[in-house]
């Protein structure tokens, strides 16, 4: 006879969340932060120090140990109320120094881009929607290598202004050498419009200094003010059909968009205009031919909400005939 294992009894006692606490998990995030930089130099491994998350979650990206599509994750800052200087920044409940509760500061939601070579077209695509990003360096090779000078390129056409510089893999690098390599940044970065940007040496894999990182977001990434009177603009990242193979006519949900608003707001039964759209070819010629829908519900951080402002991804659940949006076909 099969042999269940058993359930582990109820808590008895619940946990009680404070009320920034609560007000915080169901908040939507207020700026989007990008990891930017060279292939292998550690933007996965500090996104996961900073939101718990790992991002590569694929099959070809576990099997090639490299990002090959944008990965979101999302994070409360919080801030020690007894710890004086940057040591105080955390994203921990419980201060390791203090043993005290620690207060939420701010939600923020990171885009980790894949950094090889052949996947710049997806990093572009994610630095459309970064409100500000960390340029990641490993300290244990010569700067910059490649993709450390085209991503902060792009960064900069695309008109991103606050950029860290987070200087990482500094426990496989001499004192010296790590010196050596944060004069090479120096250098770098004074031909471009980041020669003041701060720069944080730190080691993501062993948890190292990730709390001045935290104290430098604060200080230099501000949220911006975000102009809800605008018309909304969104890009549209993923577009996907969340009905399971089998599903009841009656109980088919349309179509899924998903992605990051730039300006504006959303609200629940909104009518929304998607371009291009839909391609129609005729007599040789390409024509593209904008799709009008309607919102039916939104969605933020696992929460369903009645409205959406820019910061952070989002899900727009629409009226569109599940079939066009299939497999990012909208994207
Ligand atoms: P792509 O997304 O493919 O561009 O790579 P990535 O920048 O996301 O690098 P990833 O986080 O996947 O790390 C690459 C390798 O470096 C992994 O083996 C990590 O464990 C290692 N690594 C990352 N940060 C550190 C660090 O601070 N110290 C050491 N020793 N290794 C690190
Ligand atoms: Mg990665």
């Amino acid at each position: 006879m099969p042999v269940k294992k058993a359930k582990p009894a109820k808590e008895t006692a619940k946990k009680t969340k404070s009320p920034e606490d609560d007000f915080m998990d169901k908040a939507q995030p207020a700026i989007n932060i990008g990891l930017v930089g060279h292939v292998d130099h550690g933007k996965t491994t500090l996104t996961e120090k900073l939101s718990g998350k790992w991002t590569d979650t694929h099959s070809e990206e576990i099997k090639r140990g490299i990002t090959i599509r944008l990965g979101y994750a999302d994070s409360v800052f919080r801030k020690c109320p007894k710890c004086e200087g940057p040591e105080g920044f955390t994203t921990q409940k419980k201060c390791a120094i203090h043993h005290v509760e620690t207060l939420p500061l701010r939600k923020v939601s990171f885009i980790d881009a894949p950094g090889h070579e052949s996947l710049m077209a997806t990093m572009l695509c994610g630095a459309n929607i970064m409100d500000g990003a960390l340029l990641l360096v490993a300290a244990n090779e010569p700067c910059p290598q490649p993709q450390t000078r085209e991503h902060l390129m792009a960064l900069e056409m695309i008109g991103i202004k606050n950029v860290i510089v987070v200087q990482n893999k500094i426990d496989l690098a001499s004192a010296e050498d790590v010196l050596k390599n944060y004069s090479q940044i120096k250098e770098f970065l004074k031909s471009t419009i980041y020669k003041d940007a701060p720069i944080i040496p730190l080691s993501a894999q062993h948890n190292v200094n990730i709390n001045f990182l935290i104290k430098a977001i604060e200080d230099e990434i501000q949220t911006p003010d975000r102009d809800l009177t605008k018309d909304p603009i969104m890009f549209v990242a993923r577009s996907f059909d969340i009905n399971k193979p089998g599903t009841k006519p009656s109980k088919i949900v349309g179509g899924v968009l998903g992605g990051s608003l730039l300006q504006g707001k959303f609200a629940v039964n909104d009518e929304i205009e998607i371009r291009p759209g839909r391609k129609i070819e005729r007599e040789g010629k390409t024509n593209w031919l904008p799709i009008m829908t309607k919102i039916t519900d939104l969605r933020t951080g696992g929460n369903s909400v009645d409205k959406v402002i820019p910061g952070g991804s989002i899900g727009v659940l629409t009226n569109l005939d599940p079939n066009i949006v299939k497999s990012d076909s909208l994207t």
